[in-house]
């Protein structure tokens, strides 16, 4: 049994995720299309897709890696490395960027050591872009889980991180 397949808690158990999905694929196995939500069951139970899960799948829906991986690159919502605890979304929509959202993402980059994509080594944040968040009247944005930052500038950066 691999280290994914093992239980979070370290005993010798089967990780109590991987009983939950195998339970998930059992009633969506014979459906048309069940790869996506199966994936999807993945990224939430694991807040990522791991190679050894993601071979599970492969085996049980009898659909090739290759396809799998081409799924997980196509869509946004899934991820292939493990993210952070706390998820930084800086908005690079027209609003947020026109006032000035990329210097917001210069300052966490430069505050966490980290590029756009990547997670902290501590595990603690990752720093991604994205588009409109619905709240341009506060470009520019960033949304940190599901706490919506408004106004920002690159001197209230480090005050927002030290809240985490
Ligand atoms: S463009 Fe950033 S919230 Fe709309």
């Amino acid at each position: 049994m691999s280290n994914e397949n093992k239980c979070c808690c370290g005993c010798s158990q089967e990780d109590p995720r991987l009983a939950e999905l195998k339970e998930f694929i059992v009633s969506h196995k014979d459906t048309k299309g069940a790869l996506i939500p199966v994936m999807h069951k993945v990224q939430t139970l694991y807040g990522f897709l791991p190679e050894d899960v993601l071979l599970i799948v492969s085996d049980e829906l009898k659909v090739p890696m290759t396809e799998i991986y081409g799924v997980a690159s196509f869509y946004s919502f899934f991820s292939l490395v493990p993210k952070g605890e706390h998820i930084i979304r800086v908005c690079l929509g027209t609003a947020c960027y026109v006032k000035g959202s990329q210097l917001i993402i210069d300052e966490i980059s430069k505050d966490l050591n980290i590029q756009v994509g990547e997670t902290t080594p501590d595990g603690k944040f990752t720093l991604e872009a994205c588009r409109c968040l619905g709240a341009c009247g506060l470009a520019p944005a960033m949304i940190i889980g599901e706490k919506v930052y408004g106004r920002l500038t690159p001197e209230k950066i480090a005050g927002i991180l030290a809240e985490y």
